[in-house]
């Protein structure tokens, strides 16, 4: 098919033209005498994307997966009860991973499209009276549902309640894309990943930890060798890495950190709060529902709009990739065939989108959901040019 493909899943993103650029080069020597003066610059640069100044970031050879695993085996012991609430796919998966790793998963099953269920984490906080919850975990931004739970409520009460649980996020749809605030909102662990608002291929889980975290990983029992923040602070101190580093996604990285801090991290966010709320118009106008419940609660890095009854999400997924070249997210496990998604983070701007749901509604009629071609398209014009 002539053209290029439309990527609007919620990850992998458009890989700007300036950090592809900037990964292709030669591969380098990581033990050379100068690469200190590459790698520290760039730890330290990498803090400001998760807002810390306390916290230390480790960047590790894998998906935003292996971040998860990072986070939770470097600070916790098997058996230790952590509390996690499934909501949607890729919390349910982080809480199988923790119980895959010898954790006593408390797990409160949420519906589909809401977010941390507040009232449950205070009630099981709050008879948890000696303190045998040693992690809370929260999926900041729910990429299956289009769902950004609360993380300053969710600190909050973990002080209310005088709670010493770690506070554990992912933050993989969410970090370099969303209001994100590591130090303010007393976060021990957040997990990100390349492919998401930092721009990048697939292949680095970027990893933020707090004082507190990095205390607990002295005595944290579970088993690790690659993903252990000891060795990795190690050879961070000096600018190096335990391992062969992943030096051209590093070079990406470099970049990707420095448009996202020449932007500025406050407009990074108003730019995703914008677009996503283009797409909500465009959705409101086709007459469509979101998966998410509230609107407290839409997320601004991907929305998960819901078909008709008796309709199939996959054939409107389908359709705009075969007729339109387009790529949306499809609905995952629980919502398949229900929902599908467009993903509207990283490298975006208007007319990306404009063209996006051109292409959307144009697969939803393809897929026997009469909508009014151009309403969407209309809408979310209108609301472009009026907001700034
Ligand atoms: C919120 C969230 N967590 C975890 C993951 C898994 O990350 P990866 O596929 O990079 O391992 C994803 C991937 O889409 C995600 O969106």
């Amino acid at each position: 098919m002539p053209g290029k493909n439309f990527l609007f899943v919620p990850g992998p993103t458009n890989i700007p033209d300036r950090i592809r650029r900037a990964m292709d080069i030669p591969l380098e020597d990581h033990r050379a005498a100068d690469f200190p003066e590459f790698a520290l610059p760039l730890f330290e640069d990498l803090k400001k994307i998760f807002r810390t100044e306390q916290g230390q970031v480790f960047v590790f050879p894998s998906s935003g997966t292996g971040g998860w695993e990072a986070a939770i085996t470097n600070t916790l012991s098997p058996g230790d009860r952590v509390l996690q609430s499934r909501f949607g796919q890729f919390s349910h998966l982080w809480a199988e991973s923790c119980r895959k790793l010898g954790m006593a998963v408390e797990l409160i099953e949420t519906p589909w499209g809401e977010g941390v269920p507040l009232e449950e984490y205070r009630r099981v906080l709050t008879n948890d009276s000696t303190h045998l919850i040693k992690m809370v975990l929260v999926t900041h931004n729910e990429t299956a549902t289009g769902v950004t739970s609360d993380l300053v409520a969710v600190r909050r009460l973990l002080d209310d309640l005088q709670h010493p649980a770690l506070l554990a996020v992912d933050g993989i749809s969410s970090i370099g894309s969303l209001d994100f605030r590591m130090d303010e909102w007393g976060v021990d662990l957040a997990v990100s990943g390349s492919q998401k608002g930092l721009m990048l291929p697939t292949g680095l889980s970027v990893v933020c930890v707090s004082e507190k975290a990095l205390e607990k990983s002295k005595t944290a029992q579970s088993f690790r060798y690659y993903f252990d923040f000891s060795q990795m602070s190690a050879s961070n101190a000096g600018g190096w890495f335990p391992y062969t580093p992943a030096m051209t996604l590093l070079r990406g990285l470099r970049e990707s950190v420095d448009m996202l801090l020449e932007e500025g991290m406050e407009n990074v966010y108003k730019r995703h709060a914008r677009y996503a709320n283009s797409v909500r118009a465009a959705a409101s106008a086709w007459g469509l529902e979101l998966c998410a419940k509230d609107e407290i609660l839409y997320s601004d890095t991907v929305t998960a709009i819901c078909v008709p009854e008796g309709m199939d999400s996959n054939d409107v997924v389908r359709n705009a990739y075969n007729r339109y070249n387009l790529s949306l997210g499809g609905g995952l496990t629980e919502v398949a065939g229900k929902v599908f998604r467009i993903g509207h983070l990283g490298d975006m701007n208007e007319l990306m989108i404009l063209s996006a749901l051109a292409g959307t509604e144009m697969a939803l009629c393809d897929s026997g959901i009469e909508v009014t071609l151009g309403s969407g398209v209309g809408a979310a014009a209108a609301l472009l040019r009026s907001s700034s």
